[in-house]
């Protein structure tokens, strides 16, 4: 029964009985932690192949490079090729370099504040207030970056086809300070949304007042569907290079969720122009990536379709998680109309909204109960979520019964939370 429906007494009773449930979950001395999308042990185990020593046989590349020494700025032709692949670009627009895609990203933004984004551009830092377009809920460690480096965050609301395209047009059409935009365009983090291929287009066509605007395309979860085959995108840096702005788009990615998180390879993509000038930059920062590492990836995936073969397994292990989340929450809270939740194709994540403003108090609740969620505004830029209501769960490390019992606690504490609100308010 929808508890907005409910009388005082009706709420009351259910309050009294979802409590005990809770003093019951906290006598329990529960110990789950749900904070981050790690994978599990399982899923890391599916990797440990690729340790062999075949995979490094006489550690040489295909033209004869030896990776074992110095050298090779922007990564070996093989895993160029294979990111190629995976971005759907050519090999000569790919730099592979080391563990981090987000440690890229960090650096790159880091090189546009004090050196500009080429072609003579000033630096960011020189051009006063400097603004980021956030998708929101987003991802909270691309929201920690533009804050730590000063640069002011506006937020705009993703729908089921990706961000709100129409605030977007509108805040890069006049504005020279908008610099940029954070975007998880496939199987979103948290949401799970694929941006559509109209609103692809938009972002790659789009008038905008300032030359230097660059899109930081993450495309971390590209090949990470939890069933059948990864969900078609059109192209960003196609379509910008059809639209007459080839440099707008900066591509992202990593093997953290497909080998190993933090000893993967990560690459970018993007414009023969911007691979240059980031040669530029990064020949100042460092001899050469990590090329053994990138050796033993390549030979171990050899293309595209080996590593979606790869990413099927992980699907595997995933599927029956996101499925469980989603039962729970159809069976606790289907009825009473107090949560809603994306249902996604592919990602590592759940984003729920609690429909009584209260996500901040349930995951304090929970935390109670030693079960651990995601902080509560960590989903929006300065971690304030205006509405304070969405919650990122993250299904992917605990195994199916811990998960299991850490969503039940999570559902009690939205009752109650949400009851509480609803008695407040009448
Ligand atoms: C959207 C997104 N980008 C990047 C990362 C981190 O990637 P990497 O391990 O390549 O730094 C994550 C990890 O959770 C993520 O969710």
């Amino acid at each position: 029964m929808d508890y907005s429906k409910l009388n005082k007494e009706d709420l009351k009773l259910i309050l009294d009985n979802e409590m005990k449930k809770y003093e019951e979950y906290k006598s329990m001395n529960l110990k789950y932690d749900m904070t981050r999308g790690k994978p599990a042990v399982k899923q890391l185990a599916l990797s440990d192949d690729m340790m062999s020593d075949e995979y490094l046989g006489d550690y040489k590349t295909s033209n004869g490079i030896d990776c074992r020494n110095y050298g090779i700025l922007e990564g070996i032709p093989e895993i160029r090729s294979l990111f190629a692949e995976l971005f759907e670009v050519t090999p000569e627009q790919v730099i592979a370099s080391g563990n981090s895609s987000l440690n890229i990203m960090y650096d790159l933004i880091s090189a546009f504040m004090l050196l500009g984004t080429g072609k003579g551009a000033m630096p960011w830092v020189r051009q006063g207030e400097i603004k980021f377009i956030c998708p929101v809920p987003g991802y909270d460690r691309h929201f920690a970056i533009t804050e730590r480096l000063g640069i002011k965050m506006i937020n705009v609301n993703i729908n089921e086809y990706g961000p709100d395209i129409d605030a977007i047009e509108e805040l890069v059409k006049n504005d020279p300070s908008v610099k940029g935009m954070w975007s998880v365009p496939k199987y979103s983090n948290p949401t799970g949304v694929v941006y559509s291929d109209e609103v692809v287009e938009r972002l790659a066509s789009m008038k905008c007042a300032a030359d230097d605007f660059r899109i930081f395309w993450d495309d971390a979860y590209t090949v990470h569907m939890l069933e059948g085959e990864p969900a078609k995108q059109l192209s960003l840096i196609k379509a910008c290079e059809k639209a007459g702005n080839p440099d707008r788009a900066i591509v992202l990615g990593s093997t953290s969720k497909i080998t190993y998180p933090g000893a993967g390879v990560a690459a970018l993509a993007s414009s023969i122009d911007n691979i240059a000038w980031f040669k530029k930059i990064y020949t100042i920062q460092t001899i050469g990536p990590n090329k053994i590492n990138q050796l033993r990836h390549a030979k171990y995936f050899k293309n595209y379709d080996g590593i979606v073969n790869h990413m099927k397994k992980h699907a595997l292990i995933l599927k029956p998680k996101f499925d469980c989340v989603i039962r729970l929450f159809e069976e606790e809270l289907g009825e009473a109309a107090v949560l809603t939740w994306s249902n996604p194709k592919g990602g590592y994540f759940i984003s729920v909204d609690t429909t009584y403003n209260c996500a901040s108090e349930v995951v304090a609740m929970a935390k109670e109960c030693g079960v651990l969620f995601t902080a509560a505004g960590s989903t929006y830029p300065y971690g304030k979520d205006p509405d304070n209501k969405n919650i990122r769960i993250a299904p992917s490390l605990p195994p199916v019964e811990e998960l299991e019992a850490a969503i039940k606690v999570f559902c009690v504490c939205v009752k109650i939370c949400s009851i509480r609100k609803l008695l407040d308010k009448n």
